[in-house]
């Protein structure tokens, strides 16, 4: 049997089967283009993209490399368009370059990719009769934000010994942001995004001979010495004996204001220095703002934030200003999660414990509030700068990669992506458990969390498994008890969004399924709660990200295609978006109906 058309509203499309093509394969009757490659100029003087004959300075000015997150907002005034904002994770230079030798890059290569990290703020333009969006460039809402861009730190730690540099005494002002995976577009109309493995453009841990700090660097996975990109020898900032503490003004979530094309975008010191997939805001009832955020990592934790101070509604600058400081004041928490079946029951294959459930409760812990530190042996900006070892000492949970997390704007659930975990339950590491059931956890699950009393800033949690990935033939799987033989297969579940209608929609990176990975719709509630329907599937070597569904479109993140065992620019293993004879490109996809008809309706 295989998934049909049927479905929740918003959900009812006939799913696209598993495959390996070369290509964005959407539903029946759904058409898409692509909104914006790689390289594509958005500000005012950039040239066109010219594989040939790339420069820092024409990339500073261009659309950068491997978009991630993505968030469309509102633009009033201007009808028929909307700004689009686009995370850039990392550079794959072996994609980009021709003959590009990797022991060796030259300056101007690795100032390309200084300039194509970071996010891209640029304004789309809807097609009257399709779903179809192109980028409008040198719009005065465009920007470019790189790995040089200034930035200020705020928060509790914010000029912190543990922050200062030879360029930089005040331990306030930094140069960039790094490895911006997913994030959150806040209820005040900014954008929050996580700087996630920030430890691999640090060089020189293998050079620290002090023990305490060679320990905390190897907490962050610094450990090795060259880097890959080899930026140290352009740069001493990335030389973790020349510059100690660079490094420790990267992993922070930073907020950034599109709407204002000259403000100075932060780094939020209160929510910790993880390596922070991204973030995302509840308010609570009373309109204080809480974030979560998860720590993609093996065996590590998933965090709160609930702020001091309440929203402003309203759109005056002074309430713009108050609410782009609410991120600054508050409390930081971990989650402890504890089972309600016997430990014995949980055996390490997904095999549901006799209450039928893989559920239970569980605590935020807190870690600190401005200058107090709740955790015995660290000060508060220890607190900050070392979360990581904070949430170790306080007995948080491990769990298995917690990457994107969203609430669902009917339910207020929230539901975290763990996207898999090979280690678990091998030697030496931490066993199952009832919130992480599976040894060798290939394909990862979906945990969904209800807040006490229904209160983002409550102190307990009850929470339950929502999905446990994989093939539906597996029986070490569950679709919130939908029948098995009536849902898409799933593995690697990583960004998550909500549409309209509430449906959660999942995008996969990793596939352990021997397919390519995808964008999946599911019903958290009602009769097709569970039923996981695959929406598009991915070109050669692409993991998908930033989805975002709006009532008429789909837009996904075709994130590093292309990149696969022994691709190069000269023998590429994918030929997307373009065809044969071209690069393959990084590029933000928007599918719709061809019918222009709402999706899944
Ligand atoms: Fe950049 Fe955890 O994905
Ligand atoms: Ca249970
Ligand atoms: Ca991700
Ligand atoms: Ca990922």
């Amino acid at each position: 049997p295989v998934p049909t058309a049927d479905g929740a509203r918003g959900l009812r499309f006939t799913p696209v089967a598993p495959n390996t093509a070369d290509a964005v394969t959407a539903p029946g009757g759904y058409g898409q283009n692509v909104v914006i490659r790689w390289g594509e100029p958005i500000l005012r003087g950039a040239p066109a993209f010219d594989p040939d004959n790339q420069s820092a300075e024409a990339q500073a000015g261009q659309f950068g490399y491997n978009n991630d997150f993505l968030a469309l907002l509102p633009l009033r005034g201007e009808p028929g368009r909307q700004l689009l904002v686009a995370n850039h994770e990392y550079t794959d230079e072996i994609l980009m370059h021709a003959g590009y030798d990797a022991a060796n890059p030259t300056r101007e290569q690795v100032e390309i990719a200084w300039a194509a990290h970071g996010m891209s703020a640029v304004v789309v333009q809807e097609d009257r009769r399709t779903g179809a969006l192109t980028a409008v460039t040198r719009h005065q809402l465009n920007r470019r934000i790189t790995a040089t861009s200034e930035f200020r730190l705020t928060g509790p730690a914010a000029g912190s010994d543990l922050l200062k540099t030879s360029a930089d005494p005040t331990g306030t002002r930094v140069r960039g942001t790094l490895n911006n995976c997913s994030g959150g577009t806040t209820p005040w109309g900014t954008i929050l995004s996580g700087e996630e493995n920030f430890n691999q453009y640090f060089a020189g841990a293998g050079r620290v001979t002090d023990p305490d700090r060679a320990a905390k660097l190897a907490r962050y996975g610094l450990t090795t010495g060259e880097s890959e990109r080899k930026w140290e020898r352009f740069d001493d900032r990335f030389d973790l004996v020349k510059e100690p503490n660079e490094v420790n003004r990267f992993g922070w979530v930073v907020e950034f204001d599109p709407y204002d094309p000259d403000s100075v975008p932060v780094k939020h010191t209160a929510l910790g220095r993880v390596k922070h997939e991204g973030a995302n805001i509840r308010l609570t009832d009373d309109g204080r703002a809480v974030a979560y955020s998860g720590d993609d990592e093996r065996f590590d934790y998933l965090y709160k934030f609930v702020s001091k101070n309440r929203m402003q509604k309203g759109d005056s600058a002074a309430a713009r200003e108050h609410n782009k400081r609410l991120l600054d004041e508050g409390t930081l928490y971990v989650a402890r999660f504890t089972g309600d079946s016997p430990a014995a029951e949980i055996d390490g294959t997904g095999t549901l414990p006799a209450d039928g459930g893989f559920d239970g409760s569980g605590e935020w812990i807190p870690l600190a509030s401005g200058d107090i530190s709740y955790v015995e042996g660290m000060t508060a900006e220890e607190v900050y700068v070392y979360t990581r070892i904070a949430g170790d000492k306080v007995g948080a949970t491990k769990m298995d990669r917690p990457e994107d997390v969203e609430c669902s704007p009917r339910t207020g659930k929230l539901y975290v992506a763990l996207t898999n975990n090979t280690q678990r339950g091998t030697a030496g590491k931490a066993a199952p458990d009832e919130a992480n059931p599976r040894t060798n956890n290939k394909h990862g699950h979906i945990l969904e969390l209800t807040e006490h009393r229904d209160d983002a800033s409550a102190k307990k949690f009850a929470w339950r498994l929502f999905l446990v990935c994989g093939d539906p033939a597996d029986p070490g799987t569950y679709f919130a008890g939908f029948p098995k033989d009536k849902v898409s297969p799933i593995s690697c579940p990583d960004n998550v969004a909500f549409d309209v209608h509430g449906n959660l929609w999942i995008s996969t990176d990793g596939n352990a399924l021997g397919h390519h990975d995808g964008l999946f719709g599911v019903a958290t509630t009602g009769r097709y709660e569970g039923q996981v329907k695959q929406f598009v599937t991915m070109p050669n070597g692409a993991e998908t990200c930033g989805p975002l569904v709006q009532e008429t479109r789909v837009l996904v993140s075709v994130q590093h295609p292309g990149e696969l065992d022994g691709a190069t620019v000269e023998h590429p293993l994918s030929a997307w978006p373009d065809g044969p004879g071209t690069m393959v490109r990084p590029s933000v996809v928007a599918v719709w109906r061809e019918d222009g008809g709402a999706i899944g309706v």
